[in-house]
């Protein structure tokens, strides 16, 4: 299988940022661990297995609404784009966006290098006419795009509801940032997981993150994991359980690692420590209405263009444009 070429954005001292939001969060009244930590090698397999499960709906509900209206968002797009997607697809979602639009280079951009190379590594033997130029970088900061793809029109590509998992105002400032890296004229094509409502219960949605088989558990408990295998941890991770609840006034499901009895370790030669009951607060996945998708949108530089939902509206895909300024006298 060719392996595309690397290429990793300036400076990225992924094992430092690690250590440094680690012991930040960790000496925070409320405990907390980014969420964008869970993206080891493991944890991208991880989250992959995840999106297979029978409680988690939002990938295959997407790749659905994708498959089924494939014609009508190539006919918005045209050929011959570049698309820059954030994260790095390995699922059918990719695969299916490039055979329905022909770009003209496909960069995927991800925090695993590692499990960037795999999977751009299988795309390029799947298309291979296609230029494909992985990016290793965390795409929540600025980022560079290769240079080969400067003049070319720009499609962006945001699947999974990967947005959801910053609070609003966060989420905003990343899809300014998308706007500004993308340019004037192009697309964003993003899927975003929809508020409850008729066929969403609270229930439905705390057991998509919560699966019968643990590996939602397991993903979680992986952080404990990777804090002991690259920070010198100690943790003893049997005193921790994973938990995902809905938390309504907020409108997001809450991942914590809930300390089972008082427990205590230290990370990277620091001590800290849990009473019973005590938790870790290790991930947001906030689901908004339409409405909200597209005041974000509007707020961010973007403008609405074309929505697609499944049946049940549990999901929404949306095209979203960055207007050319119109001349003015
Ligand atoms: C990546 N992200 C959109 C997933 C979500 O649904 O918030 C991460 C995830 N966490 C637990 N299950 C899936």
């Amino acid at each position: 299988m060719p392996q595309p070429l690397l290429v990793r954005d300036d400076d990225p001292d992924f094992a430092g940022e690690f250590a440094a939001a680690v012991l930040a969060g960790l000496s925070q009244p409320q405990k907390v661990i980014p969420a964008r930590f869970f993206y080891d090698r493991i944890g991208s397999e991880l989250f992959e297995a995840i999106t297979g499960l029978p409680e988690y709906y939002p990938t295959r509900t997407e790749i659905g609404i994708l498959t089924q209206n494939a014609a009508a968002i190539a006919a918005s797009i045209g050929p011959g784009r570049a698309v820059i997607e954030f994260g790095s697809g390995s699922s059918a979602k990719t695969p299916l966006l490039l055979r329905a639009t022909a770009p003209a280079a496909y960069v995927p951009v991800d925090i695993s290098a590692e499990f960037l190379q795999q999977s751009a590594g299988a795309l390029a033997a799947d298309f291979p006419g296609l230029p494909v130029l992985p990016v290793a970088a965390d795409f929540t900061a600025p980022f560079r795009l290769p240079a080969s793809i400067t003049a070319l029109p720009k499609l962006g590509f945001f699947p999974g509801s990967t947005l959801g998992n910053l609070a609003p105002d966060a989420a905003i400032d990343l899809l300014r940032g998308f706007a500004a890296t993308l340019g004037e004229g192009s697309w964003l094509l993003i899927g975003l997981d929809n508020a409850p409502g008729e066929g969403k219960s609270q229930g439905s949605l705390e057991a998509a993150y919560d699966d019968a088989q643990g590996v939602t558990a397991a993903f979680n408990l992986n952080l404990l994991h990777r804090m002991n295998r690259e920070l010198g941890g100690t943790i003893n991770t049997a005193d921790f359980a994973h938990r995902a609840v809905w938390n309504a006034d907020l409108g997001r499901i809450e991942m914590h690692l809930v300390a089972r009895r008082d427990t205590g370790f230290t990370v990277a030669g620091q001590p800290f420590s849990l009473t019973a009951g005590a938790y870790i607060h290790t991930e947001n996945s906030h689901k908004w209405t339409l409405i909200e998708q597209r005041l974000m949108a509007r707020a961010s530089g973007w403008t609405p263009h074309s929505c697609w939902m499944d049946p049940a509206g549990l999901f929404a895909v949306h095209l979203w444009r960055r207007p050319v300024p119109a001349m003015a006298p």
